[in-house]
């Protein structure tokens, strides 16, 4: 595996989520600040530490151009990731949980705990479901407990159950990368038909198969028969389902905000949650930065389309 690989490359737009989840995590110390509470922040998909952001102009091009070593280092531009960002802001937390799937991320996160020798870190590798599952579990146990939890996937590997054990908790709140239109949408084929393994992704992601008969209509075809299209409004209604769901889980939701690559496609989803409203107002205004969505306008459009 390459350096850069093991170091995690991003696209430029991946400041978007990590300057949210900073500006979110300073008001949150700000708020909490003359309180008694034990703060936790959970990174269930932490990655390195660091990531590699794409600026060379061949890269970014997509265009398989030879760069030379000094033009590919002068191009070459690292910014910190979730878990170093959270180690530096405000106050800081009484105990970190970094999470990882990939032993050599892991590895580089613990360098991170290696410099940081008067934090509370500890650092997991492998599956983070099973792993935030436990430890939403001990926040029972510990009434003066408080955390935040970010959520940033790539893929639909956050499950529905884990999303669930936080809320359960009452005690954090959540920011999460829901990532649909850069794989999970990509999973649900337009024919309708779906490897069994990616089914069972997605009903574990969305902790329910309602995804199904959203993202699929019954169409006559020529010959009169029934068959199963993706429909057009798939996106969308993916979308609301899981806002839905969380905004019930957690009682507090703000609009999603939609993050795009350089070319404008949209690419993911930054969704915030809670159980106390106390984070409301400074949640909406943090995703407001970005492209917020208003889901009743996104489903009204659709509905006055397909109409006309
Ligand atoms: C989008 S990256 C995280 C980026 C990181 N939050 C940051 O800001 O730098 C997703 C990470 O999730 C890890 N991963 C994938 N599946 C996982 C799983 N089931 N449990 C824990 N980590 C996982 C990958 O190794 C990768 O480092």
């Amino acid at each position: 595996m390459r350096q850069a690989h093991r170091q995690n490359t991003v696209g430029p737009w991946a400041r978007r989520k990590l300057n949210a989840l900073e500006q979110y995590l300073a008001a949150y110390h700000k708020v909490m600040q003359n309180q008694r509470f034990n703060l936790i922040y959970i990174d269930a998909f932490a990655g390195a530490g660091w990531s590699r952001v794409r600026t060379a102009p061949a890269e970014a091009l997509g265009l398989d151009l030879p760069i030379d070593d000094d033009q590919a280092e002068a191009e070459e531009e690292f910014i910190a990731g979730s878990p170093v960002r959270a180690l530096a802001t405000g106050r800081g937390f009484d105990h970190y949980f970094f999470f990882d799937a990939d032993p050599r991320r892991a590895a580089l996160l613990e360098q991170l705990k290696r410099d940081h020798p008067q934090k509370d870190i500890r650092i997991k590798t492998g599956d983070a479901n099973a792993g935030v599952q436990k430890l939403a579990a001990h926040f029972h146990k510990r009434p003066m407990a408080r955390g935040v939890a970010f959520l940033d996937p790539y893929g639909p590997h956050l499950h529905w159950a884990t999303v669930q054990a936080l809320a359960e908790t009452r005690k954090v709140d959540v920011i999460i990368n829901f990532p649909l239109a850069m794989a999970i949408n990509r999973l649900i084929t337009r024919d309708g038909q779906i490897r069994e393994n990616w089914v069972q992704m997605l009903d574990a992601c969305f902790g329910t198969h309602d995804w199904h008969s959203l993202a699929y209509e019954a169409k006559d075809d020529l010959f009169g028969s029934n068959t199963v299209r993706k429909s057009e409004a798939a996106a969308e209604r993916l979308l609301a389902l899981y806002h839905g769901r969380l905004a019930h889980a957690f009682g507090h939701t703000v609009k999603p905000s939609l993050v795009t690559n350089t070319k404008g496609n949209p690419l993911y989803y930054l969704l915030w949650a809670s159980a106390n409203m106390r984070g409301v107002a400074i949640a909406s205004h943090i995703m407001a930065m970005g492209n917020s969505v208003n889901l009743q306008e996104l489903r009204h459009r659709k509905t006055t389309r397909r109409k006309g």
